[in-house]
Order: structure tokens, then C-alpha cells, then sequence
């Protein structure tokens, strides 16, 4: 099962399934490249570090959104993946793409969805004041956070907990379920 992943920020997330393939824990799964939406990202520096093909997208090298969205469009489709994977990647892509990769978008999001999408679910969660939030592995539709769920986890929040710590305590059980997905699919493909 080939794989490409798409990036915007450190990519921890995305370090996790690099170390799944290189240790055998993903043995179908073969990540054909990573990409990314601007330079300079740690997810995309780690990805090169480990001898996978990078790519970026840039996001502000493009007059609209339209023509960004058929760059990537493009660009994902040259590698010929079964499934696109969102592993933190901070972009709304366009229909154009979503019809590329019907039913094979994938996206992780660090809430129990359909409760608190966008940018800031776990800031979103904490300023709610809920006891519990989680994480969500899910097929992306054109929608924001929206799509069919693969899997989905629950994490208790402290009292004392800030955005950052709440947000590595999802993260650790996020790569797990990413992990997870990646092998149920691979089992099926
Ligand atoms: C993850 O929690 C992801 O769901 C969210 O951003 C985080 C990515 O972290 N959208 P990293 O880049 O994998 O460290």
C-alpha cells in the first residue's frame, strides 16, 4: 500500500509512521513521498533525513487557492498512492482534490469528532471545559474535520493541563490510532 504524506508543521506524528515502516510494524505500507504546503518544515527535513522523497506545494507561490489545490492535486496523484494521509497538515484542500482521492483522504485530528473541528480542537476542548477529549482518524470529505471515522480514542483532561500537554497526551495516543488505520487498511488493500 503505497502512501503519501502531507505535512505542515513538525511531523512527529508522521516520525512515528516512518518508524513503523522501518521496524517491519507496517510491513505493506510503503510511504511513496512526503509533502508539504510551505518550506521549512521539520516534517519534511525528517522525511528527506530518512531517505523518503520529498516534495512542497507552496502555498503562497499561488495568485488563488484553485490553482494551489490542482498543484497538489497533481503532484499527490504522481505517486500514484492508495491513500493520502493529513498528519497534520494545516490546509483545507479543494473538491478538485477531494474527488481525486474519493474515499482515500485520510486525516488526523486531535478531537472526538464531529466535537470541536478546526485548527484548534484541542484549545477548543479545553476552553469548553469537557472532562474528556481524544483523537480522531478519519476519511476526509470536502467538509472541515468531516468524513466517515476509522477510529476514534478518548483522553481524560487534568486539571492542570495546558494546550501544550494536553495536546502531547493526544499526540502519543494519535500515533498509535494512526499506526493502527494504516495497518487495517493495508490488511484490506
Ligand atoms: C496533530 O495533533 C494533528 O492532528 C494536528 O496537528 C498535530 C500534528 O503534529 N492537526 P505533528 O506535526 O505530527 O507533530
Amino acid at each position: 500500500m503505497r502512501i503519501v504524506v502531507l505535512v505542515s508543521g513538525t511531523g512527529s506524528n508522521l516520525q512515528a509512521v516512518i518508524d513503523a515502516v522501518a521496524s517491519g510494524e507496517l510491513p505493506n505500507v510503503e510511504i511513496a513521498a512526503v509533502g508539504a504546503d510551505k518550506h521549512g518544515t521539520f516534517g519534511v527535513q525528517r522525511s528527506a533525513d530518512a531517505g523518503i522523497e520529498t516534495f512542497v506545494v507552496n502555498f503562497k507561490d499561488y495568485d488563488d487557492r484553485g490553482e494551489w489545490n490542482h498543484a497538489l492535486t497533481e503532484k499527490c496523484l504522481s505517486y500514484e498512492p492508495d491513500y493520502v494521509v493529513s498528519s497534520g497538515f494545516m490546509r483545507i484542500v479543494g473538491e478538485e482534490f477531494i474527488n481525486a482521492f474519493d474515499g482515500t483522504y485520510i486525516n488526523t485530528h486531535p478531537a472526538l469528532l464531529p466535537s470541536f473541528p478546526g485548527a484548534h480542537g484541542v484549545r477548543d476542548a479545553l476552553a469548553y471545559g469537557v472532562k474528556v477529549t481524544g483523537c480522531t482518524v478519519h476519511i476526509a470529505d470536502a467538509g472541515v474535520d468531516t468524513g466517515p471515522i476509522l477510529r476514534q480514542e478518548a483522553v481524560a483532561i487534568d486539571e492542570a493541563d495546558t494546550e501544550e500537554s494536553l495536546h502531547e497526551r493526544i499526540k502519543v495516543v494519535e500515533r498509535r490510532l494512526l499506526i493502527a488505520t494504516l495497518a487495517d487498511l493495508a490488511a484490506k488493500a
